[in-house]
């Protein structure tokens, strides 16, 4: 959805915004020399804008970059919320190490992006309007040539404030012979690794060109599996049976996923973690997706080999209980009995 053009917290129509960027006030950066101590200087804050970049940096030329997604929120009586940050800090250490970088200790992460969101207080949308989305990004920013780990990295924290990522229940294709990432067990599928997403924008032109609204992608080795959409998650619903495809290996370990995994089991669903057969899409009762973009977003139908299947949303729907749930916890309407939530 394209921006409102919005220079100012002051001016902002919090309806009008969707998912997109709207320059915020600052940004913060931290550097580390992987010839020195591979140690993270300290955080940075500099007013949003341009970044300097040598035109032979690592993560332009070779794409060496991993990002992180997550938000803060805004409660009812004015304070802000983190959602699990400390689980991003964590999953950025492992997509780093994939990608060969050095990366920040998980409480240096935190304490970035505590201080990158207190920076943009004024952007963080009310309650009902939205969230800040936070977007931690990794990058090789020395200068290399040849196939090789840049000799210095950058991690970059930018904000912008979002709704969700998308408005309304998904209409999928499936589409044999395009894959979603470097498949198999030692690709770059089960990390954020900027070079997961970009491969995508081909089949998400010709899905959307044909009226669907993402893709589900399968796995390159067999075509039989399902595996997760362009930028989420996925799960099943039949009876109170749930289940969703094992993470890692091709598949991304989405905070929102495990979060909503946990949440399920405690309104009493079954929840399995396992190969999820494309057969059994025709079976289903109710399918959704999870992401931190895209929340817990629910699935009208799959169409595949020229067949639709249709499902369950709406007011009754699992997903539906559990969106309520998620965000009610992480926007403190829910007390939050797990330490999920950390105020700033
Ligand atoms: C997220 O859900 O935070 C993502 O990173 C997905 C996408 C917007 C790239």
């Amino acid at each position: 959805m394209a921006s409102p053009s919005i220079n100012s917290s002051e001016e902002i129509n919090w309806d009008e915004i969707g998912f997109g960027i709207i320059p915020t006030d600052t940004m913060c950066l931290m550097k580390c020399s992987t010839e020195e101590a591979d140690t993270f200087s300290e955080a940075t804050l500099v007013p949003y804008g341009n970044l300097h970049l040598l035109p032979s940096a690592g993560i332009l030329n070779h794409g060496q970059g991993v990002i992180e997604g997550l938000k803060a929120y805004r409660t009812k009586d004015g304070h802000i919320l983190l959602f699990r940050p400390e689980e991003n800090g964590t999953r950025l250490k492992i997509g780093a190490e994939r990608m060969c970088m050095p990366s920040p200790s998980v409480e240096q992460f935190v304490d970035a992006v505590k201080q990158t969101v207190l920076a943009n207080k004024r952007w963080v949308p009310p309650v009902g309007k939205g969230s800040l989305y936070i977007r931690p990004l990794l990058m090789g920013t020395g200068s290399v040539l040849g196939i090789a780990p840049a000799p210095e990295c950058t991690l970059l924290i930018y904000v912008t404030p979002v709704k969700t990522y998308h408005t309304g229940p998904l209409n999928l294709v499936i589409k044999d012979k395009l894959y979603r990432a470097i498949c198999g067990s030692g690709g770059t599928g089960g990390v954020k690794s900027v070079v997961n997403y970009s491969p995508a924008y081909k089949a998400l032109k010709e899905a959307r060109a044909e009226g669907f609204s993402d893709i589900l992608y399968l796995d390159a080795a067999t075509g039989k599996f399902i595996e997760e959409l362009s930028s989420c998650n996925i799960f099943l619903v039949k009876g109170k049976a749930i289940s969703t495809p094992t993470a890692g290996g091709n598949i991304l370990p989405g905070i929102t996923r495990k979060s909503i995994i946990e949440i399920a089991i405690d309104l009493g669903y079954k929840v399995t973690e396992r190969a999820v057969a494309v057969d059994e899409l025709m079976e289903a009762d109710e399918v959704f997706c999870t992401g931190t973009a895209v929340g817990v977003n629910p699935v009208a139908s799959i169409t595949h080999n020229n067949i639709r299947a249709e499902y369950k949303t709406g007011a009754e729907a699992v997903s539906q209980k559990l969106l309520q749930t998620l965000v009610g916890i992480q926007t403190g309407h829910i007390q939050d009995t797990r330490g999920w939530t950390l105020q700033i």
